[in-house]
């Protein structure tokens, strides 16, 4: 098992470079235009995103693996009930891939999201992000709608309920 921290402002740019490489897998399907948005986005992430709880694998040359948390009561109003707690943003460096750090980090905010008493805990995903969306349906997320489309891609919220198992 890896070892899960809060990261500070310290990391803020170190979490954009890693978003924008794991992300960098999109680049081409979406285009250059669409990138250039996201990938903007991304690298100002952590510094935008004021209400996250920014979670983070360290690795020997810098951050392996990051997630953003949002505690029940300051999940984005513009996809989800406000009184869940939700994920965005996980992402794993291309060296850290298939050791399992995607799914230890998304197991984090389902035990933090428990710990706070939220009900639900909802992220969102894209057509184009199908490992991720195994994985997440492997944990028991399941659909919740359809989304906006972003950057050319079709969009869903997914919720799983915190009660029971
Ligand atoms: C998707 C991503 C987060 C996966 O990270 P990871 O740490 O390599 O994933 P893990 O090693 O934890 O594996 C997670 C699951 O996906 C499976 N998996 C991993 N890579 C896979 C691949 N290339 N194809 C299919 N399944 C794969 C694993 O078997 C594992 O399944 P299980 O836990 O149910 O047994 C990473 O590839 C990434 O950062 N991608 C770009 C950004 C992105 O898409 N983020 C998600 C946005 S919603």
């Amino acid at each position: 098992m890896s070892t899960i921290e809060h990261l500070t402002a310290a990391d803020h740019a170190a979490v954009g470079c890693l978003l924008r490489e794991a992300y960098a897998d999109y680049a081409e399907r979406i285009g250059l235009d669409a990138w250039k948005r996201l990938g903007d986005g991304l690298a100002q992430a952590a510094g935008q995103l004021r209400d996250a709880e920014i979670a983070g694998v360290r690795g020997t040359a810098g951050l392996d693996a990051v997630v953003f948390y949002f505690p029940p009561g300051k999940s984005d109003e513009k996809i989800f009930p406000r009184e869940w707690a939700s994920l965005r943003l996980l992402g794993v460096a291309r060296s850290a891939r298939g050791r399992g750090l995607s799914r230890q980090l998304t197991e984090w905010c389902i035990a933090r999201a428990r710990q706070q008493g939220a009900a639900e805990i909802g992220l969102h995903t894209s057509e184009a992000m199908t490992t991720a969306r195994g994985l997440y349906e492997r944990m028991g997320f399941v659909v919740d709608g359809d989304l906006p489309m972003n950057f050319g891609l079709r969009y869903w919220r997914f919720r799983r309920s915190l009660e029971g198992g």
